[in-house]
């Protein structure tokens, strides 16, 4: 689907609710599924990357019940689901289509290492030239029988087993890796712990206690003790600071707005970039709110903001950021100096190779970007002019081109714009009724 845009001809105003937490929302089912009893999920978000989750473990023996579905695709689903507990799951049929969600992949690895059935797991384009080694062979370490294609990315075969606990120094700050360690380790013989080189997003160290299994948390590490099962529970998903990010950017960018997003979760690990355009002069309020689902959660208000000024952003904070470097990049070409990114090389392996395609799009906007080794520099001052981008498939891309479209002249054509859908399948609704005053 091509998505057409142009300069916002008017301000952005009022209140929307964005959709549900992904990270939050593929873990709330997943720990539903290995659960005893029955839990009663709401706030899900209804997007491809989660109905992806849902029918991977419904593969797997879990009873996933729709009990209603998003009126507006903002309050998400209501889902209730029968986990397969001290059953175990069950040996699927055929191979298990994880879609493009690498969340969905990683962590049913961690889940599947400890029980002695074979499944595959495989997915889109996209996620089949993802690497799965970082995940594969530390499972492996703990006793899993785990085969990624001859790449190293999927289709990944797995026969559980016997696991036995062990330490883990992750090489990178990933919380797809953590989490599935974490995930094994309830089935592991002893306590597993992981370790990580800065912090990553934790909701898998919030969440696991709600459903009966203890974290312990130390600086930069976690563990589990096995084996243990765990036990249902009701989980509220808080709204998608990732998601939010993008009418963030677009409130900042286009002269008049102001914008307010309730209920985002505030979690420390995933609002850097709320704190980076703190630090670049945005015009930001939050207010904080109650925890949701062991996460605080606040409402956002957000102003255009006519002087922002560019950063740097260390290799220390991108994990805090990761998914937001994208729209960051795109809110840079209008301040005032460059903003440096450093250590995002991890970009290169997302849904696309997104550290080259944000560079390459910046810059076919007559923006100014420059990628050396994994450091990315946006340097502003230079006005957008609109142009035909394409979103590579990739619903972060998709969705930043169309922010930078609201302050680019002329026209910006996306293709590929259904991408969206992945993680935010509203996404142009809100933004249009956003634009449209439409909102109180
Ligand atoms: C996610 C972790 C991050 C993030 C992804 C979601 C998660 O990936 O980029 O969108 O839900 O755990 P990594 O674990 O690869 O850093």
């Amino acid at each position: 689907m091509r998505y057409h845009t142009r300069p916002a001809a008017s301000p952005l105003s009022g209140l929307i609710r964005v959709p549900g937490d992904k990270s939050i929302s593929h873990r709330a089912v997943i720990f539903a599924a290995m659960a005893e009893g029955t839990s009663h999920l709401t706030g899900v978000l209804d997007s491809a990357d989660v109905r992806s989750t849902m029918s991977a473990v419904s593969a797997l023996g879990a009873a996933v019940e729709i009990v209603s579905e998003s009126s507006e695709g903002s309050e998400g689903l209501e889902v209730v689901v029968h986990g397969w507990g001290a059953d175990g799951p069950v040996e699927p049929i055929g191979a298990i289509d994880c879609g493009n969600s690498g969340t969905t992949i990683r962590l049913l690895l961690g889940v599947l290492a400890g029980w002695g059935i074979h499944a595959v797991l495989t997915g889109d384009e996209s996620l089949c030239q993802r690497p799965m080694r970082r995940v594969t062979a530390p499972l492996a370490e703990l006793g899993a029988r785990v085969e990624t294609a001859e790449n190293g990315c999927a289709p990944v075969g797995i026969r559980g087993g016997e696991l036995l606990a062990t330490s883990f120094e992750l090489p990178i700050a990933s919380a797809q890796v953590k989490s599935a360690l974490l995930l094994a380790g309830t089935r592991a013989s002893g306590v597993t712990k992981v370790c990580e080189p800065a912090p990553s997003r934790d909701h898998t160290e919030r969440m696991l206690p709600g459903f009966g299994i203890e974290v312990v948390r130390e600086g930069l590490c976690a563990s589990v003790s096995g084996p243990v099962i765990a036990q249902a529970t009701d989980i509220a998903v808080p709204a998608d600071p990732s998601s939010a990010a993008f009418l963030v950017g677009a409130a900042l960018l286009v002269p008049g707005s102001d914008v307010t997003l309730p209920a985002v979760s505030l979690n420390p690990t995933r609002i850097g970039f709320l704190r980076v355009l703190a630090r670049m002069g945005a015009n930001l309020d939050i207010t904080a709110g109650p925890d949701v689902c062991g996460e605080p959660t606040g409402d956002v208000r957000v102003r255009y903001t006519a002087s922002l000024t560019g950063t740097t952003i260390t290799a220390e904070e991108v994990p805090s950021l990761i998914d937001e470097v994208p729209l960051l990049a795109i809110v840079a070409t209008a301040a005032v100096g460059t903003t440096e990114f450093q250590g995002v090389g991890e970009l290169r392996v997302k849904e696309s190779d997104r550290l080259t395609a944000i560079a390459d799009a910046v810059n076919a906007l007559s923006g100014g970007a420059a990628v050396t080794d994994d450091t990315l520099v946006v340097t502003g001052g230079h006005p957008l002019e609109g142009t035909t981008l394409d979103s590579l498939g990739d619903h972060r891309l998709a969705m930043s081109y169309a922010v930078a479209g609201l302050a680019a002249e002329g026209e910006t054509v996306i293709d590929r714009f259904e991408a969206v859908d992945v993680s935010y399948p509203g996404f142009a609704g809100d933004l249009k009724a956003l634009l449209e005053s439409a909102l109180g």
